[in-house]
């Protein structure tokens, strides 16, 4: 599977099964999350046992079951990009665990972050979890449940991209892959624009859960269009 491909596959997924993820797969994983410290002066972990921030109906409102490992978006609290490059190498590494079929899910809200098993240092930000483990093919009766009450709608292509001239078809892949980004409470607040032949991306608000959808859908757009964006809000886009 390609990263385009698990993109236009993913889904969050919040009910794990109680078998551990394969050696094989947690070694691609492991490896990922090196590669994209390195090129990004994060620290995400991987902690193996994190189930205590996801245990009773404290944090969770019973939203998880099964929880076991969780991938920690860590970073520099002075770093001007640390929302967004958590949102974007956290998007990398779910798109890299679903092409392992492995279920994953962002989680800003909903867990226990003082239960959270991960090391901290004193100018480190916990930013947000990925929840990452072995999954049902298709989601069961109470995950279907739960989704239909955090996934009201889907957003539509042209609420998310404006444009003064007829767009290319390769910007259009560019915002599905956008549309079908995961975005913190599905509000999708992230905008494409293609003004003057410069193509951006920006959130209205700079809130942090919304600069790390800006990292997410960057990312997404990046693999489906084919380019890089610069960092920051209203960060541009030159294609490869
Ligand atoms: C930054 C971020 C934070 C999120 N936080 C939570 C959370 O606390 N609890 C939860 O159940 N889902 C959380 N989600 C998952 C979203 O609810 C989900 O992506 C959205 O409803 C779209 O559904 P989909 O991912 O299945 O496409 C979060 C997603 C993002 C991107």
């Amino acid at each position: 599977m390609t990263f385009l491909e698990a993109i236009e596959k993913r889904i969050s997924r919040r009910s794990y099964l109680d078998t551990p993820i394969d050696t094989e797969k947690l070694i691609k994983i492991k490896e990922a999350i090196d590669k994209y410290n390195a090129v990004s002066g994060l620290s995400i972990q991987f902690v193996e046992d994190g189930s205590r921030a996801f245990q009773g109906f404290g944090k969770s409102y019973g939203m998880f079951s099964g929880v076991r490992s969780f991938i920690a978006l860590v970073g520099k609290t002075s770093d001007p990009d640390l929302y967004e490059k958590a949102g974007y190498y956290g998007e990398l590494l779910v798109l890299e665990a679903t092409t392992l079929r492995l279920g994953t899910c962002f989680v800003g809200g909903t867990y226990d972050k003082q239960r959270c098993p991960c090391s901290l240092m004193d100018d480190e930000t916990l930013t947000c979890v990925v929840t990452i483990g072995n999954v049902e093919d298709t989601p069961g009766y109470k995950e279907r449940m739960i989704r239909r009450m955090t996934h009201i709608r889907k957003v539509r292509l042209d609420n998310l991209y404006e444009a003064d001239q007829e767009v290319p078809s390769w910007f259009l892949d560019g915002v599905r892959a956008v549309q079908a980004a995961p975005s913190a409470v599905n509000r999708h607040p992230v905008k494409i624009s293609y003004k003057s032949g410069k193509i951006a991306a920006y959130v209205d608000n700079t809130k942090d859960s919304d600069l790390m959808d800006l990292g997410i859908a960057k990312a997404n757009f990046e693999i489906a269009a084919g380019g890089r964006f610069e960092y920051g809000n209203h960060g541009e886009f030159t294609r490869s």
